[in-house]
């Protein structure tokens, strides 16, 4: 099969990684992929969101199967599209359609989901420009700290979450008066405060039966400790000590089988990923959020925990036969330590030659921001630089390799957290 990857991050690295061990596989193409990704298969410098682009290169290189790494093509409905293109309509798409993709490009729509299907989530109200004024009500009959969030998609910035109610009604006005965050912030959902220690599960859906990936935890703060700006993820590990069997069963029984039932008696046919983001609030799990595709860089631990064939899983999905395939899992912890580029994820700079990768050894080294110059070096080009992904018996033999390699990796004002995993360590 020739199979298309959309994206370019180190996910995208990890799924091209992963296909390029299937036998199933004849030709990868990704767009616009980066240049770890560019030693798997062929990258084409396209948008993913350029639907017709992507139309072209799907029928010029008689491609089979398209994965939709990050949610905006999916939010746009790129799998409409196909549907709707007699060229393209049999070629499956592994993401959900644009009804789907709401879970994750609508928040209030999310939350009325979780509350139509009694999936366990912070009580929540939205407002919008014409209720400000009952949103700013609402905020004084909760406690601090206060969870505000854009609806729409807001690049991973539209949480905001004010320890005080005076600067919760500054945010709130600021989201709905000033359109703080664009459209993203025409509706404001405010929900209480959910306390616990975060965590994520990842599901393989065909749209009726399903696959439980590994459980993983990111570490989402630039800085050590869980200090300073969000970032996409500066690190991650799997799987989860605290999520044990008992935990992930309620996850199943109060979360995922009413999500995947709650589709399907919505008539929402949803084929791909579902990343459930949780609070486990003394063993009981809240849902945060969902996502419509995998996390960066939570990929890069889950994936290459699956030591079954992802392609054939995919077929699955493809086929509506998901239940017929199994799936096997890899004991071993993966850790991941992300690399950044010095002043992410704030201002950055791009175009610094990347040196030691060929000194990488007892990790893999799934590259983000990377891109091949003129001169065919590897060159930074994003915010987040390389995940050095490891496998170990225990955590803190993964986290080692990661580190250890990750000192081997040079570029100009090379950052990362040498305290991913710190805060599991009291779960043994
Ligand atoms: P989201 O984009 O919904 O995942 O929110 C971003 C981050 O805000 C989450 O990863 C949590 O750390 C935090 N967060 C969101 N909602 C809540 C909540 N209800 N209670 C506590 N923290 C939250
Ligand atoms: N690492 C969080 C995300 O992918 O949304």
């Amino acid at each position: 099969m020739n199979i298309l990857i959309l994206g370019s991050g180190g996910r995208e690295h990890a799924f091209a990684w992963k296909l390029a061990q299937s036998k199933k596989l004849s030709k990868l193409f990704i767009a616009p992929g980066n240049a770890g990704t560019a030693s798997f298969g062929t990258n084409v410098n396209i948008s993913t969101t350029d639907f017709e682009a992507v139309k072209k290169l799907v029928l010029e290189n008689n491609i089979n199967m398209v994965l939709v790494g990050p949610e905006d093509p999916l939010v746009k409905g790129i799998h409409d599209f196909f549907l709707a293109d007699v060229q393209l309509k049999n070629i499956p798409v592994i993401g959900p359609k644009k009804d789907g993709a709401q879970l994750e490009g609508s928040k209030d729509f999310s939350k009325r989901f979780m509350i139509r299907h009694q999936i366990p989530t912070a009580r929540y109200e939205t407002f919008t420009k014409d209720t400000l004024v009952e949103g700013l009500k609402f905020l004084e009959t909760l406690q601090p700290p206060y969870v505000l969030k854009a609806d729409g998609l807001a690049g991973g910035k539209g949480v905001v979450i004010p320890t005080t109610l005076e600067n919760a009604k500054l945010e709130l006005t600021e989201m709905l008066g000033n359109s703080k965050f664009g459209v993203a912030s025409n509706k404001v959902v405010i929900e209480e405060f959910l306390k616990g220690i975060e965590l994520s599960v990842f599901v393989l859906t065909d749209g009726n039966s399903y696959k439980i990936l590994p459980s993983a935890k990111d570490y989402k703060r630039i800085g050590e400790g869980d200090t300073g700006l969000n970032t996409g993820g500066m690190g991650a590990i799997s799987p989860v000590p605290f999520a044990d069997d008992v935990f992930i069963k309620k996850v199943e029984e109060r979360v995922i089988i009413p999500t995947i039932n709650g589709l399907k008696q919505e008539g929402i046919d949803y084929k791909g990923f579902i990343f459930i983001g949780l609070m486990n609030n003394n063993g009981e799990p809240f849902v945060i959020e969902y996502n419509v595709r995998m996390g960066d860089p939570e990929t890069e631990v889950v994936i290459p925990r699956i030591k079954s064939d992802l392609l054939d899983l995919f077929e699955g999905v493809a086929n509506g036969n998901l239940n017929e395939k199994n799936i096997e899992l890899d004991s071993r912890f993966a850790t991941t330590v992300m690399l950044v580029a010095g002043g992410y994820p704030e201002e950055y700079k791009k175009g610094d030659l990347i040196t030691g990768l060929d000194l990488v050894e007892g990790s893999i080294a799934f590259q983000a921001g990377t891109i091949l110059n003129s001169e065919l070096q590897t060159v930074t080009n994003g915010g987040r630089v390389i995940a050095i992904t490891s496998y170990g018996d225990t955590m803190e033999e993964a986290l080692k390799k990661s580190f250890a390699n990750a000192q081997r990796i040079e570029y100009k004002d090379k950052y990362y957290r040498r305290d991913i995993g710190n805060d599991l360590k009291g779960y043994y």
